[in-house]
């Protein structure tokens, strides 16, 4: 069981702070807002103006003054501002940050789909491609995906990519759910048994767990909720230790916010190589290259702000 390490570059004290110096300086120059999803390395969510969840970070790419967004986190949520926001230059800080579960639908698997279920009305996770979002009739998060479902017209929803948010979905809906098959490469890793293990080490924890994991992971724990939930949550319940099962980058700010209380991280196992990609340096050198501009073909643009729209109107 991991008690601590969310992603530490160890470096001398010197050069982080040159590191840091250079982010600031970059910001001013460029206009720029730096903002980082929740599972980023402790070094990238010290320099970023904004740290959320993937709908927090949709939201805030609509609001953002700057000239230039520079995104920490993996591609479709850079996308996703580019497309919100497209006066803005978007600029994802590591190219190569991707996320496995978006790459498992692409814009033909979704046409077949939604083919064979004609009548069903198509709810895309938020982790999808811009194609994908265009196919879909609107989108939804980890923290909103009930009430998403909940809010179409339809009685059957197609629901891409991930077959465990949409199974979790589904324990509160009376609509007929058609679930993708795709799933977190990083979340799909944790087991029951290993949730049982870990509060027979911490009796009378509370187990938060995010909702793409397995239904029999869910059902062990005392609450499935996004990453911003599991702050809310355990900022406010009188719980003092939490076991978190959800990747590993999101105890910084739990510890952070939370000095008085314990977090646990279930399984060591709960690390996206994926949102560790980007480091300071790759900061640096994409702020200072002005690379990795986010374009997105304007036809396909439009379609999936509709969907994306459609989600931030849901409140
Ligand atoms: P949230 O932060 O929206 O819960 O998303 C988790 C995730 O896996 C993003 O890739
Ligand atoms: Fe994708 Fe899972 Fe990594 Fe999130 S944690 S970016 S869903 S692989």
């Amino acid at each position: 069981m991991r008690q601590h390490s969310p992603g530490v570059i160890e470096r001398p004290e010197k050069e982080l702070l040159e590191l840091r110096q250079r982010v600031q300086e970059l910001k001013r120059k460029l206009n720029a807002v730096v903002v980082a999803h929740n599972y980023q390395r402790i070094e990238v969510q010290d320099v970023a103006d904004f740290v959320g969840d993937s709908l927090e970070l949709s939201r805030k790419a609509t609001e953002v003054d700057a000239d230039v967004i520079v995104f920490c986190g993996v591609d479709f949520m850079a996308e996703s501002a580019a497309i919100l926001n497209p006066l803005k230059t978007v600029l994802l800080a590591e190219s190569s940050a991707c996320c496995p579960m978006a790459e498992m639908i692409d814009a033909d698997d979704l046409k077949e789909w939604k083919g064979r279920y004609p009548d069903a009305a198509v709810v895309c996770y938020v982790n999808t491609s811009a194609a994908v979002k265009a196919g879909s009739d609107i989108c939804c998060t980890s923290a909103n995906a009930v009430k998403i479902v909940e809010s179409v017209k339809n009685k059957e929803i197609l629901f891409v990519p991930d077959k465990n948010l949409g199974s979790y979905v589904s324990r509160y809906t009376s609509k007929k759910m058609i679930l993708y098959p795709g799933y977190c490469i990083v979340h799909h890793r944790l087991n029951a048994k290993q949730v049982l293990q870990a509060r027979e080490l911490f009796p009378g924890a509370t187990v938060l767990v995010h909702p793409e994991c397995r239904p029999e992971v869910i059902d062990q724990a005392d609450a499935a909720l996004s990453t911003s939930q599991m702050i809310q949550y355990a900022r406010e319940k009188p719980g003092k230790i939490f076991l978190i099962g959800t990747e590993e980058g999101l105890l910084y700010r739990l510890r952070q916010e939370n000095p008085g209380k314990t977090f646990v991280l279930i399984s060591n196992a709960l690390i996206c190589p994926n949102m560790k990609r980007t480091t300071l340096e790759t900061v640096v050198r994409t702020m200072e290259e002005r690379r990795n501009i986010i374009t997105i073909p304007e036809e396909v643009r439009l379609k999936a702000k509709r969907a994306l729209d459609g989600m931030l109107a849901i409140r």
